[in-house]
């Protein structure tokens, strides 16, 4: 709810405004050069490993750190320090553990510049996807931290029979590992653990093996922030590799993962055939994200919303448009100003002041979405391709392209990168558009362009997803505002930045005295 903030959400710079570009771009500048190291995390300490270099996906010449990725050894050493710290950490109370959030909230507040200029280096995050980046994580400190203080300092009292006493109180279930992936790898790392942190668990984490930089800096912050160095540890490295060991420990008391809806499905199996307890899996994967735009829509802002939904942060967020649902009158106006727009964004360097879209994340994101291309030819209309000659060839670059498809149906999966498909569909199709949206099995975002309050309405009552947008772009959930999260082959919800989810990564007990 509402009261659960205790503060306005963070505030974020306009890079509109000269004053603010360039304080950030001073304090960036400085940066350029900075060498970054990541190992993982084990009471405080690096560990040993296999090396690796980091590149930057903006252009592979760019090294900007140094990685060591974890060995099976140091996967026990974590679980075993993480259990034993956990029930001290339980017993400090929801009030001190609050108190430690809201400092770490302080300090990635105090280190602001750097975290965008690494997101930029790391990740390929432009300035602007930076800056909100920062702005989520300081506000999932905040906001789970007044969560912490409403459902975890006093236990709720429950009316039970004269002369007894009933209570229900909140704990940490034990170690929980929290997975987490690159296209959000500052907010989405912080969101998770802060929650587990929160609750009274202990928290090992394991960011996606391309953004171990940006983990690595910011656990250093927590850890300064008074999170104990035995509650809170670090893995880095291949996924599956990890995961075998982690995911089959008896150990683990739950677990939080954002990524594809594939491998959640993997999690799943693992540690549904692992030994000791039955544990909860928190997943929040993707989406086949519509919007839906009848012919009553503003021409003007649909066109700049469907460019911020399917292209900006280079389609890279789960969230993005992925298929625009345009009443057959006004489709042919639409994409004629759309492809305008699209030949107007500029790719770049992402640490620079005039870049619109960054590069994919890597080699393996851009093939995938060079195969998809490739697809589409075949099997539909390629409306637009955006000119290779001002695609920069350093990195991993995919300008934005548009699709038009004749159903949802020739989609079968996510496509996570700045492609667009377009379905025409006529009056009195409306029912059919929604039948579509619902098949495809997927529920987490969906946006509506219509002045017609009734047809918006519908569209919310219909559809099984969890985060409908009217009359604006569709991404960029703002903590404890626009709480985010799907259903389906979305996730598992609770959502991120909402009332419930610091509650998910808790058990509870009943307190019952006949005095
Ligand atoms: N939370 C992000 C958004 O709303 C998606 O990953 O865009």
């Amino acid at each position: 709810s509402q009261s659960e903030m205790p503060r306005p959400n963070a505030p974020g710079f306009n890079l509109e405004h000269i004053e603010h570009s360039n304080w950030l771009l001073e304090k960036t500048n400085l940066l350029v050069e900075k060498q970054y190291e990541a190992a993982p995390i084990i009471n405080g300490e690096f560990a040993e490993g296999t090396a690796r270099k980091l590149v930057s996906p903006a252009n592979t010449s760019i090294v900007v750190g140094d990685v060591i990725d974890a060995d099976a050894h140091t996967i026990d050493a974590a679980l075993t320090s993480a259990c034993k710290a956990q029930a001290a950490w339980n017993n400090l109370g929801g009030e001190r553990r609050a108190l430690i959030l809201n400092k770490m909230g302080e300090l990635i507040e105090a280190n602001y510049a750097e975290l965008i200029s690494l997101l930029s280096r790391e990740a390929g995050r432009t300035l602007n996807d930076g800056i909100s980046e920062v702005r989520e994580a300081i506000d999932f400190c905040h906001y789970y931290a007044a969560s912490a203080r409403q459902h975890f300092v006093v236990p709720s009292s429950l009316t039970g029979p004269t002369g007894e006493v009933n209570e229900l109180s909140l704990h940490g279930r034990g170690v929980f590992v929290c997975i987490s992936p690159w296209n959000f790898p500052l907010a989405i790392f912080v969101g998770q653990v802060a929650a587990a942190l929160v609750a009274g668990n202990a928290v090992i984490a394991k960011p996606a093996e391309q953004t171990p930089l940006v983990a690595a800096f910011t656990v250093a912050l927590m850890h300064q922030a008074g999170v104990p160095k035995e509650v809170l540890h670090l893995l880095i490295g291949d996924g599956a590799a990890i995961g075998k060991h982690l995911l089959s420990d008896s150990r683990i008391g739950g677990v939080a993962f954002t990524g594809s809806t594939e491998t959640a499905r993997l999690i799943n199996l693992q540690l549904a055939q692992k030994p000791g307890p039955i544990v909860p899996f928190i997943a929040e994967t993707g989406g086949l994200n519509a919007m839906i735009a009848c012919s009553s829509a503003l021409p003007e802002q649909l066109v700049d919303d469907v460019v911020t939904s399917a292209f900006l942060s280079a389609g890279q967020r789960c969230s993005a448009l992925r298929v625009l649902f345009l009443q057959q009158d006004i489709a042919d106006r639409t994409l004629e100003l759309l492809t305008g727009a699209c030949d107007e964004l500029r790719l770049g360097n992402p640490w620079e002041l005039n870049t619109d879209m960054g590069p994919v994340i890597d080699q393996d994101a851009l093939t995938l979405l060079t195969d998809h291309m490739a697809r589409m030819e075949q099997e539909a209309k390629v409306l637009y391709r955006y000119p290779t000659e001002k695609v920069p060839t350093e990195g991993s670059f995919f300008g934005p392209h548009i699709v038009e498809l004749k159903e949802l149906a020739q989609l079968e999966r996510e496509v996570f990168g700045p492609v667009l498909h377009v379905i025409r569909y006529k009056t009195g199709e409306l029912d059919k558009v929604l039948a579509q949206i619902n098949a495809s099995g997927y529920g987490l975002t969906l946006g509506v362009h219509s002045r017609v309050e009734a047809t918006a309405k519908k569209v919310f009552r219909e559809a099984r997803v969890g985060n409908t947008y009217i009359n604006r772009n569709m991404v960029g959930a703002v903590v404890g505002v626009n709480p985010f999260g799907g259903q389906g082959l979305s996730g598992t919800g609770p959502k991120a930045g909402g009332p419930l989810y610091v509650r998910r990564f808790a058990t509870e007990r009943t307190y019952t005295n006949n005095v």
